[in-house]
Protein backbone atom coordinates (compact mmCIF):
# COMPACT_ATOMS: atom_id res chain seq x y z
CA UNK A 1 0.00 0.00 0.00
CA UNK A 2 1.20 3.26 -0.89
CA UNK A 3 0.65 6.27 2.02
CA UNK A 4 -1.00 9.29 0.03
CA UNK A 5 -0.69 11.87 3.69
CA UNK A 6 1.46 11.04 6.13
CA UNK A 7 0.23 13.44 9.25
CA UNK A 8 3.27 14.16 11.72
CA UNK A 9 1.69 12.70 14.44
CA UNK A 10 2.09 8.99 12.93
CA UNK A 11 5.86 9.11 12.77
CA UNK A 12 6.12 10.99 15.97
CA UNK A 13 6.90 8.60 19.47
CA UNK A 14 5.97 10.88 22.68
CA UNK A 15 7.11 11.21 25.85
CA UNK A 16 4.35 11.54 28.80
CA UNK A 17 5.57 13.85 32.17
CA UNK A 18 4.13 13.95 34.94
CA UNK A 19 5.21 17.23 36.21
CA UNK A 20 5.34 16.87 40.11
CA UNK A 21 7.48 14.05 39.81
CA UNK A 22 10.03 15.27 37.14
CA UNK A 23 12.27 17.83 37.56
CA UNK A 24 12.15 20.15 40.72
CA UNK A 25 14.00 23.44 39.78
CA UNK A 26 13.31 25.49 43.52
CA UNK A 27 14.22 23.30 45.85
CA UNK A 28 10.46 22.97 47.34
CA UNK A 29 10.06 19.32 46.32
CA UNK A 30 7.63 19.95 43.84
CA UNK A 31 8.50 19.25 39.76
CA UNK A 32 8.14 22.27 37.60
CA UNK A 33 8.11 23.95 34.66
CA UNK A 34 11.54 25.40 35.06
CA UNK A 35 12.70 21.79 35.73
CA UNK A 36 11.04 20.38 32.30
CA UNK A 37 13.22 23.07 30.47
CA UNK A 38 16.13 22.41 31.99
CA UNK A 39 15.68 18.24 31.15
CA UNK A 40 15.03 19.10 27.65
CA UNK A 41 18.33 18.38 26.37
CA UNK A 42 17.83 14.90 28.04
CA UNK A 43 14.80 14.39 26.02
CA UNK A 44 16.39 15.62 22.63
CA UNK A 45 18.87 13.08 23.29
CA UNK A 46 16.41 9.83 23.91
CA UNK A 47 14.75 11.01 20.68
CA UNK A 48 10.90 11.85 21.33
CA UNK A 49 9.24 14.75 19.41
CA UNK A 50 6.14 15.56 21.44
CA UNK A 51 5.75 15.83 25.06
CA UNK A 52 2.09 14.75 26.56
CA UNK A 53 2.43 17.44 29.77
CA UNK A 54 -0.06 15.83 32.58
CA UNK A 55 -2.16 18.91 33.82
CA UNK A 56 -0.10 22.29 34.83
CA UNK A 57 -3.36 24.63 35.24
CA UNK A 58 -4.51 26.26 38.65
CA UNK A 59 -5.42 23.25 40.58
CA UNK A 60 -6.06 22.68 44.41
CA UNK A 61 -3.98 19.05 43.84
CA UNK A 62 -7.02 16.87 45.19
CA UNK A 63 -6.01 15.09 42.39
CA UNK A 64 -2.82 16.15 41.23
CA UNK A 65 -3.64 18.47 38.38
CA UNK A 66 -6.57 16.78 37.34
CA UNK A 67 -8.87 18.64 39.14
CA UNK A 68 -8.74 22.44 37.51
CA UNK A 69 -9.87 25.42 39.11
CA UNK A 70 -8.79 27.98 36.67
CA UNK A 71 -7.59 26.62 32.86
CA UNK A 72 -5.48 29.56 31.68
CA UNK A 73 -3.57 30.09 34.14
CA UNK A 74 -0.38 27.60 35.79
CA UNK A 75 -0.41 25.95 38.90
CA UNK A 76 1.57 28.08 41.23
CA UNK A 77 3.94 25.33 42.34
CA UNK A 78 4.89 24.73 38.53
CA UNK A 79 5.54 28.07 37.70
CA UNK A 80 3.87 31.04 35.75
CA UNK A 81 2.20 32.14 32.00
CA UNK A 82 5.78 32.90 31.36
CA UNK A 83 7.37 29.53 31.99
CA UNK A 84 4.82 27.82 30.04
CA UNK A 85 5.54 29.86 27.12
CA UNK A 86 9.41 29.36 27.57
CA UNK A 87 8.56 25.84 27.58
CA UNK A 88 6.68 25.63 24.29
CA UNK A 89 9.85 28.19 22.67
CA UNK A 90 12.51 25.89 23.94
CA UNK A 91 10.76 22.49 22.97
CA UNK A 92 10.54 23.85 20.04
CA UNK A 93 13.91 24.66 19.14
CA UNK A 94 14.55 21.05 20.12
CA UNK A 95 11.81 19.95 17.46
CA UNK A 96 9.60 18.52 20.29
CA UNK A 97 5.69 19.86 20.19
CA UNK A 98 3.87 19.60 23.12
CA UNK A 99 0.44 18.25 23.79
CA UNK A 100 -1.72 19.75 26.68
CA UNK A 101 -3.99 17.45 29.30
CA UNK A 102 -7.05 18.28 28.55
CA UNK A 103 -9.51 17.22 31.23
CA UNK A 104 -13.14 19.06 30.56
CA UNK A 105 -15.08 16.19 31.99
CA UNK A 106 -15.16 17.80 35.32
CA UNK A 107 -13.30 20.81 36.90
CA UNK A 108 -12.38 21.58 40.60
CA UNK A 109 -14.79 22.39 43.18
CA UNK A 110 -12.87 25.49 43.70
CA UNK A 111 -13.01 26.86 39.55
CA UNK A 112 -15.26 29.79 39.15
CA UNK A 113 -18.23 28.10 37.87
CA UNK A 114 -18.92 26.14 40.47
CA UNK A 115 -18.13 28.41 43.22
CA UNK A 116 -20.88 30.64 41.18
CA UNK A 117 -22.99 27.20 40.32
CA UNK A 118 -23.28 26.27 44.47
CA UNK A 119 -24.44 29.42 45.25
CA UNK A 120 -27.91 28.25 44.44
CA UNK A 121 -30.31 27.15 42.05
CA UNK A 122 -31.00 30.19 40.31
CA UNK A 123 -27.15 31.18 39.79
CA UNK A 124 -25.81 31.28 35.80
CA UNK A 125 -24.08 28.46 36.32
CA UNK A 126 -25.93 26.56 38.00
CA UNK A 127 -26.75 24.51 34.57
CA UNK A 128 -22.77 23.94 34.41
CA UNK A 129 -22.72 21.08 36.27
CA UNK A 130 -25.23 18.44 37.48
CA UNK A 131 -27.56 18.56 39.97
CA UNK A 132 -30.24 16.24 41.34
CA UNK A 133 -32.85 16.13 43.91
CA UNK A 134 -32.91 13.75 46.29
CA UNK A 135 -34.58 10.12 45.86
CA UNK A 136 -36.54 8.83 49.30
CA UNK A 137 -34.23 11.26 50.80
CA UNK A 138 -31.48 9.77 49.42
CA UNK A 139 -28.84 9.68 46.30
CA UNK A 140 -30.71 10.30 43.26
CA UNK A 141 -29.68 7.04 42.05
CA UNK A 142 -26.86 4.61 42.06
CA UNK A 143 -23.93 5.75 39.76
CA UNK A 144 -20.70 5.42 42.01
CA UNK A 145 -17.50 7.35 41.70
CA UNK A 146 -14.11 5.78 40.33
CA UNK A 147 -12.58 7.21 43.01
CA UNK A 148 -14.96 4.45 45.75
CA UNK A 149 -18.61 5.24 47.20
CA UNK A 150 -21.25 7.34 45.72
CA UNK A 151 -21.09 9.87 42.66
CA UNK A 152 -23.24 12.21 44.41
CA UNK A 153 -22.42 14.44 47.15
CA UNK A 154 -25.29 16.43 48.87
CA UNK A 155 -24.82 20.27 49.07
CA UNK A 156 -26.19 21.41 52.48
CA UNK A 157 -27.30 25.07 50.86
CA UNK A 158 -29.77 24.04 48.21
CA UNK A 159 -31.09 20.50 49.86
CA UNK A 160 -29.51 18.73 45.78
CA UNK A 161 -26.82 16.35 45.33
CA UNK A 162 -24.30 17.26 42.41
CA UNK A 163 -22.51 14.35 40.06
CA UNK A 164 -18.57 13.49 40.64
CA UNK A 165 -17.75 10.61 38.59
CA UNK A 166 -14.28 11.10 40.71
CA UNK A 167 -13.76 12.98 43.59
CA UNK A 168 -16.11 15.16 45.29
CA UNK A 169 -14.08 17.65 44.47
CA UNK A 170 -14.23 17.09 40.73
CA UNK A 171 -17.68 18.02 40.33
CA UNK A 172 -18.64 16.90 36.60
CA UNK A 173 -19.54 19.30 34.23
CA UNK A 174 -23.15 19.33 31.97
CA UNK A 175 -22.05 18.86 28.63
CA UNK A 176 -25.73 19.00 27.34
CA UNK A 177 -25.34 22.83 28.26
CA UNK A 178 -24.40 24.27 25.13
CA UNK A 179 -22.94 27.32 27.27
CA UNK A 180 -20.49 25.08 28.76
CA UNK A 181 -19.46 23.34 25.58
CA UNK A 182 -18.88 27.01 24.22
CA UNK A 183 -16.61 27.80 27.08
CA UNK A 184 -14.23 24.62 26.99
CA UNK A 185 -14.02 25.30 22.92
CA UNK A 186 -12.99 29.05 23.38
CA UNK A 187 -10.24 27.82 26.39
CA UNK A 188 -8.94 25.21 24.22
CA UNK A 189 -9.07 27.86 21.13
CA UNK A 190 -6.91 30.22 23.77
CA UNK A 191 -3.99 27.38 23.87
CA UNK A 192 -4.43 26.58 20.53
CA UNK A 193 -2.92 29.79 19.84
CA UNK A 194 -0.86 29.67 21.79
CA UNK A 195 1.11 27.35 19.50
CA UNK A 196 0.28 23.86 21.38
CA UNK A 197 0.86 20.38 19.30
CA UNK A 198 -2.69 19.00 20.63
CA UNK A 199 -4.41 17.63 23.52
CA UNK A 200 -4.63 14.72 25.45
CA UNK A 201 -8.44 14.14 26.15
CA UNK A 202 -9.06 12.91 29.88
CA UNK A 203 -11.51 10.27 30.21
CA UNK A 204 -13.33 12.12 26.93
CA UNK A 205 -15.77 8.86 26.59
CA UNK A 206 -17.82 10.31 29.68
CA UNK A 207 -18.86 13.43 28.38
CA UNK A 208 -22.05 12.18 26.99
CA UNK A 209 -23.26 10.68 29.91
CA UNK A 210 -27.15 10.51 31.22
CA UNK A 211 -26.69 10.31 34.67
CA UNK A 212 -30.75 9.62 34.97
CA UNK A 213 -30.30 6.64 33.24
CA UNK A 214 -27.16 5.37 34.66
CA UNK A 215 -25.18 6.06 31.41
CA UNK A 216 -21.23 7.17 32.12
CA UNK A 217 -19.15 5.91 29.38
CA UNK A 218 -19.86 6.21 25.20
CA UNK A 219 -22.96 8.36 25.93
CA UNK A 220 -25.32 8.79 22.84
CA UNK A 221 -24.23 12.54 22.10
CA UNK A 222 -20.75 11.66 22.77
CA UNK A 223 -19.45 11.57 19.34
CA UNK A 224 -22.17 14.55 18.24
CA UNK A 225 -20.08 16.81 21.10
CA UNK A 226 -16.39 15.68 19.24
CA UNK A 227 -17.51 16.46 15.86
CA UNK A 228 -18.50 19.94 17.23
CA UNK A 229 -15.30 20.39 19.03
CA UNK A 230 -13.50 18.88 16.26
CA UNK A 231 -14.96 22.12 13.55
CA UNK A 232 -14.96 24.95 16.26
CA UNK A 233 -10.99 23.81 17.43
CA UNK A 234 -8.50 22.03 16.28
CA UNK A 235 -9.97 20.82 13.24
CA UNK A 236 -9.83 24.48 11.85
CA UNK A 237 -7.13 25.00 8.60
CA UNK A 238 -5.20 26.89 10.59
CA UNK A 239 -3.85 23.97 13.28
CA UNK A 240 -1.86 20.91 12.18
CA UNK A 241 -1.95 19.37 15.75
CA UNK A 242 -2.88 15.58 17.14
CA UNK A 243 -5.47 14.92 19.77
CA UNK A 244 -5.56 11.73 22.13
CA UNK A 245 -8.57 10.40 23.39
CA UNK A 246 -8.19 8.33 26.87
CA UNK A 247 -11.22 5.91 26.47
CA UNK A 248 -11.75 3.50 29.27
CA UNK A 249 -13.49 0.33 27.57
CA UNK A 250 -12.89 1.25 23.94
CA UNK A 251 -13.45 -1.96 21.53
CA UNK A 252 -11.91 -1.40 17.80
CA UNK A 253 -15.29 -0.89 16.85
CA UNK A 254 -15.49 1.65 19.23
CA UNK A 255 -11.87 3.59 18.51
CA UNK A 256 -13.06 3.89 14.95
CA UNK A 257 -15.47 5.87 16.27
CA UNK A 258 -13.25 8.41 17.56
CA UNK A 259 -10.56 8.42 15.15
CA UNK A 260 -11.57 7.09 11.53
CA UNK A 261 -10.19 10.36 9.61
CA UNK A 262 -13.15 10.56 7.54
CA UNK A 263 -15.16 11.31 10.81
CA UNK A 264 -13.51 14.08 11.93
CA UNK A 265 -13.16 13.72 15.41
CA UNK A 266 -9.56 13.08 16.85
CA UNK A 267 -6.23 11.57 15.64
CA UNK A 268 -6.32 7.90 17.97
CA UNK A 269 -7.22 6.79 21.22
CA UNK A 270 -5.73 5.13 24.31
CA UNK A 271 -7.78 1.62 24.59
CA UNK A 272 -6.60 -0.26 27.63
CA UNK A 273 -7.56 -4.04 26.98
CA UNK A 274 -4.13 -5.30 27.55
CA UNK A 275 -3.17 -3.13 30.86
CA UNK A 276 -6.68 -4.85 32.20
CA UNK A 277 -5.63 -8.43 31.65
CA UNK A 278 -4.17 -8.87 34.98
CA UNK A 279 -8.07 -8.03 36.71
CA UNK A 280 -10.19 -10.61 37.28
CA UNK A 281 -13.06 -10.19 34.66
CA UNK A 282 -16.00 -7.82 35.72
CA UNK A 283 -14.16 -6.90 38.41
CA UNK A 284 -11.88 -4.03 39.95
CA UNK A 285 -8.50 -2.96 38.94
CA UNK A 286 -7.68 -4.49 42.51
CA UNK A 287 -9.18 -7.55 41.87
CA UNK A 288 -5.81 -9.81 40.36
CA UNK A 289 -5.58 -12.74 38.06
CA UNK A 290 -2.52 -14.24 36.94
CA UNK A 291 -0.80 -12.49 33.76
CA UNK A 292 -1.20 -14.58 30.93
CA UNK A 293 1.10 -14.15 27.24
CA UNK A 294 -1.44 -15.73 25.13
CA UNK A 295 -3.99 -13.14 26.48
CA UNK A 296 -1.60 -10.58 25.89
CA UNK A 297 -0.44 -12.09 22.14
CA UNK A 298 -4.55 -11.97 21.39
CA UNK A 299 -5.44 -7.98 22.42
CA UNK A 300 -2.47 -6.54 20.38
CA UNK A 301 -2.65 -8.92 17.22
CA UNK A 302 -6.27 -7.93 17.62
CA UNK A 303 -5.80 -4.05 17.68
CA UNK A 304 -2.93 -3.96 14.91
CA UNK A 305 -5.24 -5.99 12.68
CA UNK A 306 -8.44 -4.38 13.30
CA UNK A 307 -7.89 -0.92 13.15
CA UNK A 308 -6.86 -0.66 9.09
CA UNK A 309 -6.90 2.29 7.57
CA UNK A 310 -10.19 3.48 9.81
CA UNK A 311 -7.79 4.52 12.85
CA UNK A 312 -4.86 4.67 13.89
CA UNK A 313 -3.43 2.71 17.32
CA UNK A 314 -1.54 4.20 20.35
CA UNK A 315 1.08 1.88 21.96
CA UNK A 316 1.80 2.45 25.49
CA UNK A 317 2.75 0.32 28.07
CA UNK A 318 2.74 3.18 31.34
CA UNK A 319 1.21 6.09 32.51
CA UNK A 320 0.99 7.63 35.58
CA UNK A 321 -2.45 5.85 36.18
CA UNK A 322 -0.97 2.57 35.93
CA UNK A 323 2.00 0.26 37.49
CA UNK A 324 5.61 -0.06 36.05
CA UNK A 325 5.27 -2.17 33.42
CA UNK A 326 9.04 -3.81 34.41
CA UNK A 327 6.84 -4.89 37.57
CA UNK A 328 3.73 -5.70 35.71
CA UNK A 329 4.80 -7.80 32.62
CA UNK A 330 8.53 -7.99 33.28
CA UNK A 331 10.98 -9.20 36.29
CA UNK A 332 12.02 -6.24 38.20
CA UNK A 333 14.76 -8.24 40.19
CA UNK A 334 17.22 -10.22 38.32
CA UNK A 335 16.43 -9.43 34.98
CA UNK A 336 15.16 -5.85 35.18
CA UNK A 337 17.37 -4.43 32.56
CA UNK A 338 16.93 -7.16 30.40
CA UNK A 339 12.93 -7.46 30.36
CA UNK A 340 12.45 -3.89 30.65
CA UNK A 341 14.37 -4.08 27.03
CA UNK A 342 12.23 -7.03 25.78
CA UNK A 343 9.25 -4.91 26.56
CA UNK A 344 10.26 -1.28 25.03
CA UNK A 345 11.21 -3.58 21.40
CA UNK A 346 8.01 -5.86 21.51
CA UNK A 347 6.03 -2.42 21.85
CA UNK A 348 7.81 0.06 19.70
CA UNK A 349 8.15 -2.41 16.72
CA UNK A 350 4.21 -2.19 16.03
CA UNK A 351 2.07 -0.05 14.24
CA UNK A 352 1.05 2.89 15.87
CA UNK A 353 2.37 5.98 17.93
CA UNK A 354 4.26 5.20 20.46
CA UNK A 355 3.94 6.95 24.16
CA UNK A 356 7.29 6.61 26.59
CA UNK A 357 5.98 7.48 30.41
CA UNK A 358 8.79 9.39 32.26
CA UNK A 359 11.35 6.74 33.66
CA UNK A 360 10.06 4.06 31.54
CA UNK A 361 12.93 4.17 29.70
CA UNK A 362 15.84 3.86 32.25
CA UNK A 363 13.10 0.44 33.43
CA UNK A 364 12.08 2.24 36.83
CA UNK A 365 10.16 -0.30 38.99
CA UNK A 366 7.40 0.08 41.24
CA UNK A 367 7.96 1.82 44.77
CA UNK A 368 6.23 -0.80 47.71
CA UNK A 369 5.11 0.56 50.55
CA UNK A 370 4.11 -0.66 54.09
CA UNK A 371 1.45 1.31 55.51
CA UNK A 372 -1.32 3.42 54.02
CA UNK A 373 0.06 6.68 55.77
CA UNK A 374 3.14 6.48 52.50
CA UNK A 375 0.38 6.75 50.02
CA UNK A 376 -0.28 10.59 48.45
CA UNK A 377 -2.78 9.40 45.60
CA UNK A 378 -6.24 9.94 46.45
CA UNK A 379 -7.74 7.20 44.62
CA UNK A 380 -5.55 4.25 46.76
CA UNK A 381 -6.63 6.14 50.23
CA UNK A 382 -10.22 5.62 48.98
CA UNK A 383 -10.18 2.41 48.13
CA UNK A 384 -7.49 1.44 51.04
CA UNK A 385 -10.75 2.81 53.86
CA UNK A 386 -13.49 1.46 51.89
CA UNK A 387 -11.64 -2.35 51.84
CA UNK A 388 -10.83 -2.04 55.33
CA UNK A 389 -14.94 -1.28 55.85
CA UNK A 390 -15.68 -4.00 53.87
CA UNK A 391 -13.52 -6.54 56.11
CA UNK A 392 -10.55 -6.91 53.93
CA UNK A 393 -7.16 -7.33 55.57
CA UNK A 394 -4.75 -4.33 55.42
CA UNK A 395 -2.23 -7.08 53.75
CA UNK A 396 -4.52 -7.66 51.32
CA UNK A 397 -5.65 -3.83 50.46
CA UNK A 398 -2.01 -3.52 50.28
CA UNK A 399 -1.15 -5.90 47.76
CA UNK A 400 -3.30 -4.50 45.60
CA UNK A 401 -2.29 -0.98 45.99
CA UNK A 402 1.29 -2.37 45.76
CA UNK A 403 0.81 -3.99 42.36
CA UNK A 404 -1.77 -1.43 41.08
CA UNK A 405 -1.67 1.52 42.98
CA UNK A 406 -1.30 5.25 40.93
CA UNK A 407 1.77 6.23 42.86
CA UNK A 408 3.71 3.74 41.81
CA UNK A 409 3.94 5.58 38.69
CA UNK A 410 4.28 9.08 40.16
CA UNK A 411 7.64 8.62 42.84
CA UNK A 412 10.58 10.81 41.22
CA UNK A 413 12.16 10.61 38.10
CA UNK A 414 15.50 9.05 38.85
CA UNK A 415 18.27 11.01 37.21
CA UNK A 416 21.21 10.23 39.46
CA UNK A 417 22.53 9.06 42.32
CA UNK A 418 22.76 12.05 44.65
CA UNK A 419 20.22 12.63 47.07
CA UNK A 420 16.65 12.23 46.30
CA UNK A 421 17.68 10.97 43.30
CA UNK A 422 18.63 14.37 41.53
CA UNK A 423 14.91 15.58 41.59
CA UNK A 424 15.07 17.97 44.29
CA UNK A 425 17.68 19.51 46.75
CA UNK A 426 14.16 20.18 49.14
CA UNK A 427 11.90 17.19 50.38
CA UNK A 428 10.20 15.24 47.89
CA UNK A 429 6.31 15.33 47.63
CA UNK A 430 6.46 12.04 47.03
CA UNK A 431 9.49 9.33 48.47
CA UNK A 432 11.71 8.69 46.08
CA UNK A 433 12.28 4.56 45.31
CA UNK A 434 15.30 3.15 46.93
CA UNK A 435 16.64 1.99 44.21
CA UNK A 436 17.77 4.97 42.73
CA UNK A 437 21.12 4.78 43.15
CA UNK A 438 21.45 1.68 40.86
CA UNK A 439 18.65 3.10 38.63
CA UNK A 440 18.90 6.19 37.29
CA UNK A 441 19.66 8.28 34.17
CA UNK A 442 23.04 9.47 34.91
CA UNK A 443 23.88 5.43 34.48
CA UNK A 444 22.03 4.95 31.91
CA UNK A 445 23.86 7.36 29.94
CA UNK A 446 27.16 6.20 30.31
CA UNK A 447 26.21 2.73 29.99
CA UNK A 448 26.33 1.89 26.46
CA UNK A 449 24.07 -1.23 27.24
CA UNK A 450 21.70 0.82 28.89
CA UNK A 451 18.04 0.45 28.98
CA UNK A 452 17.79 3.80 27.59
CA UNK A 453 20.11 3.20 24.42
CA UNK A 454 17.26 0.56 23.74
CA UNK A 455 14.59 2.91 23.53
CA UNK A 456 17.19 5.68 21.68
CA UNK A 457 17.84 2.96 19.09
CA UNK A 458 14.07 2.17 18.97
CA UNK A 459 13.34 5.48 18.39
CA UNK A 460 15.60 5.83 15.79
CA UNK A 461 15.11 2.81 13.77
CA UNK A 462 11.40 4.47 13.45
CA UNK A 463 12.56 7.63 12.20
CA UNK A 464 14.86 5.97 9.79
CA UNK A 465 12.32 2.85 8.69
CA UNK A 466 9.05 3.14 6.70
CA UNK A 467 8.56 0.23 7.38
CA UNK A 468 8.14 0.76 11.63
CA UNK A 469 5.51 3.22 10.89
CA UNK A 470 3.38 1.84 8.15
CA UNK A 471 4.30 -2.13 7.88
CA UNK A 472 2.16 -4.66 7.98
CA UNK A 473 1.42 -6.39 11.34
CA UNK A 474 1.37 -10.80 11.34
CA UNK A 475 1.22 -12.83 14.49
CA UNK A 476 3.16 -15.88 14.57
CA UNK A 477 2.06 -18.88 15.88
CA UNK A 478 4.63 -20.00 18.83
CA UNK A 479 4.34 -21.78 22.34
CA UNK A 480 2.66 -19.44 24.79
CA UNK A 481 5.73 -17.41 26.44
CA UNK A 482 6.91 -16.61 22.99
CA UNK A 483 5.49 -13.67 21.45
CA UNK A 484 6.75 -13.22 17.67
CA UNK A 485 5.50 -11.10 15.00
CA UNK A 486 6.12 -9.98 11.41
CA UNK A 487 5.83 -6.02 9.70
CA UNK A 488 5.59 -6.49 6.25
CA UNK A 489 6.31 -3.23 4.00
CA UNK A 490 7.14 -2.82 0.06
CA UNK A 491 8.71 -6.25 0.08
CA UNK A 492 10.81 -5.96 3.30
CA UNK A 493 10.25 -8.40 6.18
CA UNK A 494 11.05 -8.01 9.77
CA UNK A 495 10.92 -10.18 12.26
CA UNK A 496 10.63 -9.27 15.99
CA UNK A 497 10.51 -12.16 18.72
CA UNK A 498 10.45 -11.76 22.29
CA UNK A 499 10.34 -14.46 25.37
CA UNK A 500 8.33 -13.38 28.21
CA UNK A 501 9.55 -15.75 30.59
CA UNK A 502 11.67 -16.12 33.44
CA UNK A 503 12.71 -19.46 31.31
CA UNK A 504 14.44 -20.90 28.16
CA UNK A 505 11.94 -21.24 25.36
CA UNK A 506 12.09 -22.60 22.12
CA UNK A 507 11.49 -20.90 18.65
CA UNK A 508 12.12 -21.39 14.80
CA UNK A 509 11.68 -19.62 11.47
CA UNK A 510 11.57 -21.02 8.17
CA UNK A 511 13.49 -17.84 6.92
CA UNK A 512 16.39 -16.51 6.07
CA UNK A 513 18.15 -14.81 8.66
CA UNK A 514 19.22 -10.93 7.44
CA UNK A 515 20.50 -7.94 9.50
CA UNK A 516 19.78 -7.88 13.27
CA UNK A 517 18.00 -4.66 13.83
CA UNK A 518 18.34 -4.58 17.67
CA UNK A 519 18.57 -6.94 20.37
CA UNK A 520 18.83 -7.37 24.11
CA UNK A 521 21.83 -9.85 24.23
CA UNK A 522 23.71 -11.25 21.21
CA UNK A 523 21.47 -13.34 19.03
CA UNK A 524 22.60 -16.80 17.26
CA UNK A 525 23.09 -16.36 13.73
CA UNK A 526 20.58 -18.53 12.98
CA UNK A 527 16.75 -18.79 12.94
CA UNK A 528 16.09 -22.96 12.89
CA UNK A 529 15.46 -24.33 15.90
CA UNK A 530 17.10 -21.58 18.47
CA UNK A 531 16.80 -21.26 22.37
CA UNK A 532 15.67 -18.51 23.59
CA UNK A 533 17.19 -17.06 26.68
CA UNK A 534 14.67 -15.50 29.56
CA UNK A 535 13.04 -12.53 28.15
CA UNK A 536 15.45 -12.29 25.35
CA UNK A 537 14.44 -10.05 22.70
CA UNK A 538 15.53 -9.31 18.63
CA UNK A 539 14.82 -7.76 15.78
CA UNK A 540 15.98 -9.39 12.33
CA UNK A 541 15.63 -8.22 8.83
CA UNK A 542 14.87 -11.37 7.09
CA UNK A 543 17.30 -11.92 3.82
CA UNK A 544 14.54 -12.81 0.33
C1 LIG B 1 -7.95 10.16 34.08
C2 LIG B 1 -6.57 10.55 34.54
C3 LIG B 1 -6.47 10.29 36.00
C4 LIG B 1 -7.50 11.14 36.71
C5 LIG B 1 -8.90 10.91 36.16
C6 LIG B 1 -9.82 12.00 36.58
O1 LIG B 1 -8.17 8.80 34.18
O2 LIG B 1 -5.60 9.91 33.78
O3 LIG B 1 -5.19 10.53 36.51
O4 LIG B 1 -7.50 10.84 38.08
O5 LIG B 1 -8.92 10.89 34.75
O6 LIG B 1 -9.46 13.21 35.95
CA1 LIG C 1 9.54 23.28 42.48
Amino acid sequence: MTITETKWWQTAVLYQIYPRGFQDSNGDGIGDLQGIISRLDYLQTLGITGIWLSPVYKSPNDDNGYDISDYQDIMDEFGTMADMEELLVEAEKRGIKIIMDLVVNHTSDEHAWFIEAKKGKDNDYRDYYIWRDPVDSDVPNSLGSAFSGTAWAFDEASGQYYLHLFSKKQPDLNWENEKVRQEVYDMMNFWLDKGIGGFRMDVIDLIGKIPDEEITGNGPKLHEYLKEMHTTTFGQEKYDVMTVGETWGATPEIAKLYSNPARNELSMVFQFEHSGLDEVPGKSKWDLQPLKVSALKKVFAKWQNELGHEGWNSLFWNNHDLPRIVSRWGNDKEYREKSAKMLAILLHMLKGTPYIYQGEEIGMTNTPVSDVSEIDDIESINLYEERLALGYTKEEILTSINAKGRDNARTPMQWDASDNAGFTTGTPWLHVNPNYKEINVAENLADEHSVFHTYQKLIQLRKENPLVVWGDFELLDTVDEVFAYKRLYEGKEWLVVTNFSNEEHPFSYDGNYGTILIENESTPQSLTDIPLSPWQAFVVELKK
